[in-house]
């Protein structure tokens, strides 16, 4: 289905993409309880959503996508809960992998996961290591992310290296996100207008777009419409 006829005969313009869009996957708690349903089953539909992403950002032939999935501030949550949303991680794994891999996808891990169980930090790391050589579309996942403490993180490694002057390109090269571009768009689902600790450094220059939809309600269409929203755009960059 390509490109994607939406009901207002709005299209992608295929020769003005984003490079690089980051979802920030918000809403699943609201999400169930409109429908009168236990958080648990929101990030379980959710987790369904990042895979419909995924394959969209894959058929438009973006280079990189991000998802702000759990940040270091989501520990405050129940321990059932972060529990659960685990064990999603690691259905999603076992699930999507393999096929992941086939289709050409690296993933890139964007976060400390050193308080993740031991057996979720292998897995990621056999997933960054398995992929690194795939080019088809980066997959840059935040896990235990937060962007301060990815600043903090970069100006001590930086101090301990004896490092005396520092230039943006230099510091942007201490990031988790050393191999990609900045994110052009940002989207937000569930209408929050904030960032809550995602790229602060990274979004200098970027779009951002909050559609009201939940997370969970994320497919073909909603990307489409976030493109489609970046697409109207002016990008300036400081200049006239
Ligand atoms: C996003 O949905 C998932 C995570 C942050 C892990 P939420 O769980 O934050 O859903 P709301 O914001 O409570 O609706
Ligand atoms: C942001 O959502 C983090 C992720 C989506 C992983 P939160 O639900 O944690 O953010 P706040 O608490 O509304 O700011
Ligand atoms: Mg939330």
């Amino acid at each position: 289905m390509w490109p994607f006829k939406k009901k207002n005969k709005e299209i992608i313009d295929i020769s003005n993409m984003p490079k690089h869009i980051a979802f920030i996957a918000d809403g699943n708690g609201r999400w169930a309880k409109k429908r009168g349903l236990p958080r648990s089953e929101g990030h379980r539909v959710g987790a369904d959503a990042v895979g419909k992403v995924v394959d969209r950002c894959l058929e438009l032939g973006v280079e990189v996508v991000s998802f702000y999935l759990f940040s270091t501030e989501n520990f405050k949550r129940p321990k059932s809960e972060v529990d659960y949303i685990f064990d999603l991680f690691r259905k999603f794994y076992k699930d999507k992998a393999e096929e992941y891999k086939k289709k050409g996808i690296r993933f890139k891990l964007m976060g400390d996961i050193s308080l993740f169980p031991d057996d979720m930090q292998q897995m990621l790391k056999d997933l960054e290591n398995d992929t690194k050589n795939l080019k088809k579309l980066i997959c840059n996942v935040g896990l235990g992310y937060g962007s301060r403490h990815e600043i903090v993180t970069a100006v001590n490694k930086m101090i301990a290296e004896k490092i005396e002057s520092i230039d943006e390109e230099l510091f942007s090269k201490y990031l988790y996100t050393s191999e990609i571009p900045d994110p052009d768009l940002i989207v937000r689902a569930s209408g929050e207008q904030r960032l809550s600790n995602f790229m602060l450094w990274q979004s200098a220059y970027s779009e951002f777009y909050f559609p009201k939809t939940h997370w969970p309600d994320f497919d073909a269409k909603v990307v489409d419409e976030c493109i489609i929203e970046y697409q109207k755009r002016n990008r300036r960059f400081g200049k006239i």
